[in-house]
């Protein structure tokens, strides 16, 4: 039996499938590169010597789909594949409405005309808007989210816990990420944006490899211990792992089933300037800059539900996720385009 990898080529995607291959596990992966590489799923089969089989396809092809489960003994999905530029959502909703929840509604009613009920579900701190509590505990309600991209996740959510407890054969478990960051230690596989990077470890990294000036620090005046940010960094190699092990409890019939997959430790974004220095021996000139729109003080996760319910703890600290997203891009300076 293989599990069906939606957005397997993708940077999530990418480590995840390394981890369940190791682990044993056959594994297909559908992907319509709109943001990866196939080269990513070279260096996957480079690492572990085994073989996935790729599908190009996109989640709202419905024959394509059919085709695969028709081939395929799928028995379990792990949904990865949308769209997750939270600026772009912003300019385009229509696009990632469409992609994200009218894609995954055609897989998931695929999934059930084929009698494959079991997915893990890609979500984000993100459904917990502006949180209630920290550290954030799986209890703490969802809140308002500031773009659309956030509302896929969150309405994505709310979808698949209908489905699960409208049919109990549904195994369903949602996985909330923080902050992934870091790449595998080969230093041949990593998150490959495009265009100028969001997200702020491929910010530093591009700026560390001289293909940025500098880095703007989005605000000192928040309410934190230097005034900037604070998020869970959690390294993608241990988020990847965290995936094998919600597939294990998919297999003891979960039902329905949330778990945040942080460390459980903030740092700020100067704390992470600091460490990427200390770490790489390399000078991140930074300015500051206004807060960005829509950007929150403080989130980071209490993971204990994880490591109780599903054995799983993350493992790297911050370190080593500084030293891995650095050799990435220094051994790949444009990605997987080298
Ligand atoms: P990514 O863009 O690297 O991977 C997503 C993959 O999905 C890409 O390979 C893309 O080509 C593919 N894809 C997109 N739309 C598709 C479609 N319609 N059909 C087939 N393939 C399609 O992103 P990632 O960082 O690996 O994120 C993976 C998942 O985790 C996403 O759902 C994302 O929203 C979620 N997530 C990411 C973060 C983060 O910070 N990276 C945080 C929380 C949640
Ligand atoms: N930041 C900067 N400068 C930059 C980029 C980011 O100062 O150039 C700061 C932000 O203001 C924030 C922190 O660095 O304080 C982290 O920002 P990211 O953009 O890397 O990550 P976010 O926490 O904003 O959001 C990410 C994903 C979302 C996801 C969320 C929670 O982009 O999709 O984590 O999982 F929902």
């Amino acid at each position: 039996m293989a599990v069906l990898v939606t957005g397997g080529a993708g940077y999530i995607g990418s480590h995840t499938c390394v981890e369940l291959l190791q682990a044993g596990y056959e594994v297909v992966v559908l992907d319509n590169l709109c943001n990866s590489s196939e080269k990513s799923l070279e260096r996957v089969k480079a690492i572990t010597g085994k073989d996935v089989t790729f599908y190009k396809g996109d989640i709202l092809d419905r024959e394509r789909l059919n085709e695969i489960f028709a081939k395929e003994s799928i028995d379990s999905c792990i949904h990865f594949a949308g769209l997750k530029a939270v600026g772009e959502s912003v300019a385009k909703p229509w696009e990632y409405y469409e992609n994200n929840i009218a894609g995954t509604l055609t897989l998931v009613d695929v999934m059930r005309q084929n009698g494959c009920k079991n997915i893990i579900f890609s979500s984000s701190a993100t459904v917990y808007g502006d949180p209630a509590m920290i550290p954030i505990t799986e209890e703490c309600p969802k809140g308002q989210c500031t773009n659309p991209y956030g509302w896929t996740k969150s309405m994505l959510e709310q979808i698949l816990s209908d489905m699960q407890k409208a049919d109990p054969q549904w195994n369903v478990v949602l996985l909330r990420y923080f902050n992934p960051i870091g790449a595998h230690k080969s230093g041949t596989m990593g998150e490959n944006p495009n265009g100028i990077p969001n997200n702020l470890m491929p910010y530093i990294t591009q700026v560390a490899v001289g293909k940025l000036p500098e880095l703007g620090v989005f605000g000192d005046d928040y309410d934190t211990p230097d005034g900037t940010g604070v998020r869970d960094y959690i390294h993608v190699v241990d988020l990847a792992i965290g995936h094998v092990k919600a597939l294990k409890k998919i297999e003891e019939n979960a039902g329905l089933k949330i778990y945040n997959l942080g460390t459980g430790v903030g740092y700020s974004v100067l704390d992470i300037v600091k460490n990427f220095e200390a770490a790489n021996d390399i000078k991140i000139p930074y300015v500051i800059k206004p807060r960005r729109p829509g950007d929150i003080a403080t989130c980071y996760a209490d993971a204990t539900k994880a490591k109780e319910e599903l054995g799983w703890e993350a493992q790297y600290g911050i370190k080593e996720m500084c030293a891995d997203s650095w050799r990435w891009q220094k051994n790949n300076p444009n990605g997987y385009e080298d």
